[in-house]
């Protein structure tokens, strides 16, 4: 097998071990230090930092972050399958920190077409969500579980179906 294949099966394994502790709500949202970000400041140049949440379980279908040099980030993708009937069940696409606390919703700005129970590829390019470019960054967002006085980094994109969880995949760089 191609290496490709390997890695993808790597990061969906990843993603359902993860999933599994992506629905803790006991926490709190940290900011970064700002230190970090003098770089960037000065410089005004954010890396081009590309990262996927793939989906392979209950919904089928990949979505593609990448950040541009301004700090803008496109994203797309397409699901296959496992978006079952989107004409009565309400769909909502949601980036959320590792404690499941909502740090963007992407449902309005993605304005997908639906497809059988998956979708057309989707594509857009938003100027307020960045990857790893300032504080903000959904690849830097920390959460600490309190219960456990344990931090975790970065976020997940979890999909809603009639506003319960219903899949979840990490966002993570690649
Ligand atoms: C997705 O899951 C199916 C069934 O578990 C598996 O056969 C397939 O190889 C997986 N796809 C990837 C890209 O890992
Ligand atoms: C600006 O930032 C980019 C990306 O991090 C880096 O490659 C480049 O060397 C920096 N330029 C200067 C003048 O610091
Ligand atoms: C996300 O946005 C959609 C569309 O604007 C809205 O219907 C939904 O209530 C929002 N969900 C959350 C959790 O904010
Ligand atoms: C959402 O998509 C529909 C169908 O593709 C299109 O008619 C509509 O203008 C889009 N809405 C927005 C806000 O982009």
């Amino acid at each position: 097998m191609n290496t490709k294949f390997i890695f993808t099966l790597s990061i969906v394994i990843l993603a359902t071990i993860l999933s599994a502790a992506a629905f803790d709500s006991e926490c709190h949202y940290l900011k970064r230090s700002p230190e970090l970000f003098k770089r960037h400041e000065t410089n005004d140049t954010c890396p081009c930092t590309v990262a996927t949440a793939v989906f392979n379980s209950t919904v089928i279908g990949e979505v593609v972050f990448a950040q541009d040099p301004c700090g803008s980030t496109l994203v797309t993708g397409l699901f296959g399958d496992g978006l079952v009937d989107p004409e009565t069940n309400c769909y909502e696409y949601l980036v959320v920190d590792q404690c499941g606390k909502l740090l963007y919703n992407l449902t309005s700005a993605l304005n997908v077409t639906y497809r059988k129970d998956g979708t057309l590829p989707f594509s857009t390019v938003l100027h307020d969500l960045n990857l790893n470019c300032d504080p903000d960054g959904i690849l830097l967002a920390e959460s600490d579980k309190k219960r456990f006085q344990k931090r975790a980094t970065g976020s997940n994109l979890k999909v809603q179906q009639n506003r319960q969880n219903y899949a979840s995949a990490p966002i993570r760089s690649v």
